[in-house]
């Protein structure tokens, strides 16, 4: 059945739960029983997750893993990793293991500017509103004071505002274009404050400018909004080694791999097909990350995505050469992290995974996602180079497909065991655990 209803937000939490039962569902109690099934017996605990978000009916769990044995410029971390799939922490874990044994990743922040905008619209001389702007620029900054001071006296705040003049795209669109220094926060909040007073300044002081005509001064604001597209908040990950140290065991020699390796990541550079799995590996490393840290998975999505577009074609954001016999593979890649502020100090389990990588600053994080994301990468193209991707992926899958045929523990015990020489596909699972009952 469908319904509308009215004043929703306004019911309370269990008669929301009610009608949603009531409405939707064809047994009413049961899909209750599991909704409340998912609520944290700690009312305060349970409270603080209603409270994140509007219309919270239960909460929804991703597993918490974490992935040892990552050596970053010299330090070991284990990192936390919230992620559904099952062979991604696996596979984090045998990339660091493999790296560790042969120098860690070498890590480095290029840069850490973020950016935003405020969209007008401006019927009149380019020439005026350019002379205009530079009159005003430093108002615009002073007036935001009361905003920016805490970040300043901290070594951040407004870099630059630029004005742009986009009217070959649209008539009359011009931007105040904006770049901050955010420090440890993320900064949406920071940003988007200081482009609603810079709009307010701008809109207020064009009515008493004498230069402008009427309709000149009549700027019309559109709106004021950070941009997630950060191609100026960079880093860079890297690991390297000489093509023998590749050696792991007798199935491929080091030079073989290292080329196969070379041919994977160059056909990413050129054809979207592949880039656009490529880069999605590593992002299943870097959205672990990002959100067992507390951070907005969306933004570095948006922004990743646009950033490997940036040259006109999706294409990979990770490289690999060889030179002087020696293997490289690297990732650059934009950023924009908190490690301060949002939901860090608010979700435990966050804060317990900012305890877990020594409390680090947002440019040592950027540098932790990084790595996780080229790990993720360096494992997924290792196995498609050789033994290909279903071997390892669905052993880490077994277990997955055991428990939707309500595998006991002994079971799984049994038949964990037999996988360990059997390939696993989903028929043999049902197969193997058919001839097990009977
Ligand atoms: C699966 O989640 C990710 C991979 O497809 C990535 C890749 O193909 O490089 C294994």
């Amino acid at each position: 059945m469908c319904a509308s209803i009215s004043g929703f937000s306004k019911l309370s939490k269990s008669k929301k739960i009610d009608w949603i039962v009531e409405t939707y569902f064809s047994n009413a109690e049961d899909a209750k029983r599991i909704l409340k099934q998912y609520w944290n017996t700690n009312d305060k605990l349970q409270q603080l997750h209603d409270e994140f978000i509007e219309n919270t009916i239960t909460n929804y769990y991703l597993p918490l893993g974490v992935a040892p044995n990552f050596l970053i410029n010299g330090k070991l971390y284990t990192i936390p990793m919230a992620i559904e799939e099952s062979s991604v922490v696996a596979a984090a874990s045998k990339a660091a293991k493999f790296w560790m044994d042969r120098g860690g990743f070498k890590t480095e922040v290029i840069s850490t500017t973020k950016i935003g905008q405020v969209h007008f619209m401006f019927q009149g001389d380019f020439e005026t509103l350019q002379r205009f702007f530079n009159d005003i620029k430093s108002k615009l900054i002073q007036e935001a004071s009361h905003i920016t001071k805490n970040m300043q006296k901290r070594g951040g705040g407004i870099l630059d505002i630029e004005l742009r003049n986009k009217t070959q795209d649209i008539q009359g669109y011009y931007q105040l274009h904006a770049s901050f220094e955010t420090l440890d926060a993320m900064g949406a909040n920071f940003i988007n404050s200081c482009l609603e007073q810079f709009a307010k300044t701008f809109k207020n002081e064009a009515l008493n400018f004498e230069g402008f005509s009427a309709e000149e001064k009549n700027i019309q604001i559109v709106m004021s909004i950070l941009s997630n597209y950060v191609p100026d908040c960079l880093v860079r990950a890297e690991v390297s080694c000489k093509i023998e140290d590749l050696y792991e065991d007798d199935s491929i020699l080091p030079e073989e791999f290292a080329l196969k390796f070379i041919q994977a990541v160059k056909i990413a550079e050129v054809e979207p097909y592949r880039a656009v799995t490529h880069n999605k590996g590593i992002m299943n490393g870097i959205d672990a990350v990002v959100l067992a840290t507390g951070n907005d998975f969306r933004a570095i999505e948006a922004c990743v995505h646009a950033y490997a577009s940036r040259n006109g074609t999706y294409s990979s954001l990770s490289h690999a050469k060889i030179e002087d016999g020696i293997f490289t593979f690297w990732i650059e890649i934009p950023l924009a992290l908190g490690t301060v502020g949002g939901l860090t100090g608010l979700h435990p389990l966050v804060k317990l995974s900012l305890e877990l990588l020594h409390h680090p600053s947002a440019k040592e994080l950027m540098q932790i996602v990084a790595v996780a994301g080229l790990a993720q990468n360096f494992a997924a193209l290792k196995s498609l180079t050789t033994t290909g991707i279903q071997q390892g992926h669905m052993k880490m899958h077994l277990m997955n497909i055991l428990n939707q045929f309500n595998a006991t523990d002994a079971e799984k015990s049994t038949l964990t065991n037999h996988f360990k020489t059997n390939t696993v596909t989903h028929s043999a699972v049902a197969e193997a655990i058919e001839k097990l009952r009977m």
